[in-house]
């Protein structure tokens, strides 16, 4: 019973993906930033994907390098690399998936809001660009601070008339990841085997997990809880402080954007998909962008699902959080403004 089980497990996770999509063309995809620490295994990961069919690779500096190292793998997608803004609009024309990991990582004793000063523009600039060489394209938006760093897309695409709110998203993936990790862990499953919400944003007590509604469910007590919350909202400097300046997650991270890329891949090629993103909702009142459970289907965002029952914990950390959550929102907001 074990080995048909394992059989399955290697069915659904190592030899599914190596089969043919079953519908529509496979996607053209960018990654902005792919020189990077995440942008490169990403690349990677996206290169042996087979709904990609064209990858395009843009960074600031040394694509044509990854390019050609990936370009090498023996699958059926064609792989390009573009350096700097003149190759932009290249990179991005008729591109279905942007993902933008573009944009300095954390090193110990930052916070990601540290980053705003320098991440805010990069993201501001691709996210012109997009708006104009691509504006059907969901984006996908890895750099920190997340918080902010949507609601800045968002504002920039609004004024260039191309922001739909259903095809834009803040990968939260990673914590799912980590949550997942965790919680299998803990349970000794197979991770594959659990599932948590995630809720929130992805920045330190912004980041909730809904741990009451783990499957299967965690035997806890109130401080066991507490603790593993912390851990998930602290993991990724948990990286930061173990990396020792080198930067922060990478190849989790990597992984993390490859399972919402294909998710948003197969969505647009007509399955019903769920996964978590930070996006424009309404889930909670007065909080403009969340992460939460989405429904997504070909033309985006169908439907948020909601947050399910809480626990008194857990309502009191979506409380104590909300005021940050916000600031950081209405910071990118305003970094747009003035830019006028
Ligand atoms: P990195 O420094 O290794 O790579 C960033 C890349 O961005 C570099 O190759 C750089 O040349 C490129 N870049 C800079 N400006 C650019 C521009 N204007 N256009 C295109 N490319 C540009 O950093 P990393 O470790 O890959 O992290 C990237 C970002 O992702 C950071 O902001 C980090 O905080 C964030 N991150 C987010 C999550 C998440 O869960 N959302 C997880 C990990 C990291
Ligand atoms: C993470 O969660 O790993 C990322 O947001 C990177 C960081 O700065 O922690």
């Amino acid at each position: 019973n074990q080995a048909a089980k394992r059989l399955a497990h290697i069915a659904d996770h190592i030899l599914a993906p190596m089969s043919a999509p079953s519908s529509s063309r496979a996607a053209k995809v960018a990654v902005l930033g792919a020189s990077g620490g995440i942008g490169q295994p990403l690349s990677m990961l996206l290169k042996t994907s087979p709904r990609v069919g064209e990858l395009s690779l843009y960074d600031v500096a040394n694509t044509p390098g990854v390019a050609a190292d990936l370009g090498h793998i023996n699958t059926g997608s064609s792989i390009k690399g573009y350096v700097g803004p003149d190759q932009l609009p290249e990179a991005l024309q008729g591109c279905d998936l942007v993902v933008i990991p573009a944009g300095i990582p954390r090193k110990p004793g930052m916070t990601r809001d540290d980053l705003f000063n320098i991440n805010a523009s990069i993201v501001a600039g691709l996210c012109q660009a997009v708006a104009t060489h691509c504006p059907q394209a969901w984006v996908a938006i890895i750099s920190n601070p997340v918080n902010s760093t949507v609601p800045i897309a968002a504002e920039v695409m609004k004024r260039a008339g191309a922001y739909d709110p259903k095809k834009l998203f803040g990968v939260t993936t990673l914590d799912v990841v980590r949550a997942e990790k965790f919680i299998s862990e803990i349970n000794k499953v197979d991770p594959k085997d659990v599932s948590v919400p995630v809720i929130g944003g992805h920045a330190g007590i912004t980041i909730v997990p809904l741990l009451s509604q783990s499957q299967p469910p965690l035997k806890l007590s109130e401080d066991e809880l507490a603790k593993l919350t912390s851990r998930i909202q602290n993991a990724g400097t948990e990286v930061v402080e173990a990396k020792q300046g080198a930067g922060s997650a990478t190849l989790s991270m990597a992984y993390a954007a490859a399972r919402f890329a294909d998710a948003c891949l197969r969505a647009q090629a007509g399955e019903d998909v769920v996964e978590y993103a930070f996006v424009q909702s309404s889930v909670l009142p007065n909080v403009p962008f969340l992460a939460s459970k989405l429904r997504l289907g070909s033309q985006g965002t169908v439907q948020e699902l909601g947050l399910g029952p809480l626990s008194s914990a857990e309502q009191r950390n979506i409380d104590a959080m909300t005021p940050e959550l916000l600031g950081s929102i209405k910071k990118g907001i305003e970094f747009v403004e003035k830019q006028g």
